[in-house]
């Protein structure tokens, strides 16, 4: 999937969404009229393809809004979906215990350090039913391409991040560590290959909304011009309580 100018960027991330959703509810098996939490939903650019594909679920997504992300509770809002948003800290959830069938998030665990993984992996295994899924998905910290690395030295360029975090993302290997140590079972990792490029101007166009400090775009915009961006692939970590 290549984005080439500005105006393609938004269809080719819908299209990754909607693979990377199908994806993800395929390695789990949710019961009938499941309760299901999207932890760290954003702007819902993953929720809606999740409630296209799981009519028949209540879905609740939840997240902080907080600092550069306040902002995409109104697009999740303008998004009009079938759902209920929760405000709230993954790391001390007010959700019941044993509660929810499934829990899903994307790119969250990025945010937070490796204590608050720990603490946040450790309440989505209270909140979860015996027997119930949690999948998380993120981009690989391991670039295969110099495109690849370009988004990873990107990230280290944030203006302004939630929190102090120590990753791109938590290696998979590492993650099954957390995993296992919060009581996870069946821990395995897949990997999703569809890979988003950007080239030229969309490249540049879209980190530029990832709120970067200047001196990203004075040491890279030559190179980021010359050979685009491209996601790494993306790992989906899945496991049973
Ligand atoms: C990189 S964005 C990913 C958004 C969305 N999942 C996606 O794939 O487009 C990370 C999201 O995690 C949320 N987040 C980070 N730390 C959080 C925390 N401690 N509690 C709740 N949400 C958090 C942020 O507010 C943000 O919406």
């Amino acid at each position: 999937m290549i984005a080439r100018t500005r105006e393609e960027i938004e269809p080719v991330l819908a299209k990754y969404y909607d693979a990377l959703a199908q994806f993800m509810v395929g390695l789990a098996e949710i019961p009938e009229h499941a309760v299901i939490l999207e932890a760290g939903c954003g702007d819902g650019a993953l929720t809606t393809h999740l409630s296209h594909l799981l009519q028949e679920s209540r879905i609740l997504c939840y997240d902080l809004y907080r600092g550069v992300y306040e902002r995409d509770l109104n697009t999740l809002k303008e998004r009009a979906l079938n759902i209920s948003i929760i405000k709230g800290d993954v790391r001390d959830m007010c959700i019941h215990t044993g509660s929810v069938d499934f829990i899903v998030s994307n790119e969250l665990l990025c945010d937070l350090s490796r204590n608050d993984t720990q603490k946040t992996i450790n309440e989505f295994h209270r909140i979860l039913r015996e027997g119930g899924t949690f999948v998380h998905g993120c981009l690989s910290p391991y670039p295969e391409t110099r495109a690849q690395e370009l988004v990873i030295i990107a990230d280290a360029y944030s203006a302004d991040p939630l929190f102090d975090h120590d990753w791109f993302s938590p290696p998979a290997d590492e993650l099954a560590g957390v995993l296992h140590s919060a009581g996870f079972s069946g821990i395995t990792v897949e990997y999703f290959l569809t890979p988003v490029k950007l080239s030229g101007d969309a490249a540049l166009c879209h980190l530029k909304e990832w709120v970067l400090k200047p001196e990203f775009f004075e040491d890279y915009s030559a190179e980021i011009n010359c050979c685009g961006v491209e996601y790494p692939v993306e790992q989906v970590v899945s496991c049973q309580k």
